[in-house]
């Protein structure tokens, strides 16, 4: 029988409990199916579907509103006892097989989104068994890592600052520390190949490729989830590499929005708030910031999961009465986190931290550790632990 054990090395989860991960996503289905069902687009494509802002959207775009799913993402599957692939993984299984047993479709393609291949087979998916349009796409893609379609060239992002260094506290949950972090400045070649990766570029191929290939419903919408942040981040975020990854979106929108004129279409750039992923457990400073935030937020009763907040996103702003929208025109569903007496709150509680004091009562690192372990399947609410083999888990299908 296997044993499924914790292990993290800095912020990264290297462990992972693979009938966890499937418990956590029963349990995001249920937070969907408890709040009912709305109206919503029936055709949907989600790039980056297998964890965390994803894999939540395509929760809760099926549970709510009876959508059939593609799910495009990069994870890999279980391989010896010691290596029972990630978390994704399993999450792609457990979503679908969910999916099914409610009689909607949920087709999951693990590859690599970039190429022009993948998009071509779903293309080709879309037009041979998911009834030829796709009514909304979403493009939740996280990666460090991007080959360039057409010159083969493959780039890696960094998460720096950019001019100044930057000098400020951060966590490691491996260690249970507190310790003083020092960013560099990128390099202009840094930021360059952090806007590759991270930047609008392959979001723009996809919706080419999507429209060239005549698979866009009329009034097709594409959401792209952007992260602002606030004085308390901006730093390190959106004054650093990754707010400049961000800033070519917003541009990239533009172009897309152009692209979609004549079926009615639309590009909509969506303002996230901070959540607990494996994305933004490895920004420096980030999970300070999280852990006095969130604590901020549960006293106020505005603290999400990524399925509260998606959830949110699709069912009350974009299919439903609440959209906020900033002066260019982006979803503002981070106007809880933004909101001045919870940033002046954070920010008077994130000054007092320490070594001593950071992982007490004062903050929510019991909620930010928690988040964090049920991404790979621990801590996971309702979990009963059972027997599973190796060859069961392999025998398992995306
Ligand atoms: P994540 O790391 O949990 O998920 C990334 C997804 O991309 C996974 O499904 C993964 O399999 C897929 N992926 C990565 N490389 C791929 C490839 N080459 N081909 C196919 N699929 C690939 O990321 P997270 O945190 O959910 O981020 C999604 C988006 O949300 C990002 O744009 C992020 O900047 C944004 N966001 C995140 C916030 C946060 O606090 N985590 C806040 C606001 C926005």
């Amino acid at each position: 029988m296997l044993k499924f054990e914790q292990n993290i090395r800095g912020n990264v989860a290297l462990g992972i409990n693979p009938l966890g991960c499937k418990q956590e996503v029963l349990n995001q289905i249920d937070y969907v199916k408890n709040k009912g069902t709305y109206q919503g687009p029936k055709k949907v494509l989600i790039i980056g579907a297998s964890s965390s802002y994803g894999l939540a959207t395509r929760i809760n775009l099926a549970f709510g509103a009876g959508a059939d799913t593609i799910g495009v993402s990069f994870e890999k599957g279980p391989k010896n006892e010691r290596n029972l692939g990630t978390a994704g993984w399993y999450n792609n299984i457990a979503f679908r097989e969910a999916a099914e047993k409610d009689g909607l479709i949920a087709k999951n393609f693990v590859q690599d989104a970039f190429s022009h291949e993948s998009k071509q087979e779903v293309i080709d998916y879309i037009k041979s068994e998911f009834g030829g349009k796709v009514d909304l796409v979403v493009y939740s893609l996280a990666s460090g890592r991007r080959t360039d379609p057409d010159t083969g060239e493959t780039y890696s992002s960094s998460i720096k600052a950019i001019g100044e260094p930057v000098v400020g506290p951060n966590i490691n949950m491996q260690k249970q520390e507190f310790y003083t972090e020092t960013l560099d400045p990128a390099t202009d070649q840094e930021i360059h190949d952090t806007v590759k990766v991270m930047g609008g570029e392959d979001w723009q191929l996809w919706m080419e490729a999507l429209k060239e290939a005549d698979v866009l419903a009329d009034e097709v919408l594409t959401t792209n989830y952007s992260y602002l942040g606030t004085e308390l981040n901006h730093d390190y975020y959106g004054g650093g590499t990754l707010g400049r990854a961000k800033a070519d979106c917003d541009e990239k929108a533009d172009n897309i929005n152009e692209l979609l004129t004549d079926i009615n279409g639309k590009a909509l750039i969506v303002v996230a708030t901070a959540v607990t992923t494996k994305a933004s457990s490895v920004i420096p400073f980030f999970p300070v910031y999280c852990i006095g935030l969130y604590k901020v937020m549960a006293e106020k009763g505005t603290h999400e999961t990524t399925i509260m907040h998606q959830d949110r996103i699709y069912r009350e702003m974009i299919y439903g009465d609440k959209p906020e929208y900033d002066e260019v025109g982006r979803l503002r569903p981070d106007s809880w986190e933004l909101d001045s007496d919870t940033q002046a709150k954070t920010k008077e509680l994130i000054l007092k931290l320490n070594e001593e004091n950071f992982n007490s009562e004062l903050t929510a690192y019991d909620i930010f550790y928690k988040e964090f372990s049920n991404l790979s399947g621990f801590m996971v609410d309702n979990y009963v632990d059972q027997e599973v083999t190796l060859e069961e888990l392999k025998a398992l299908k995306y």
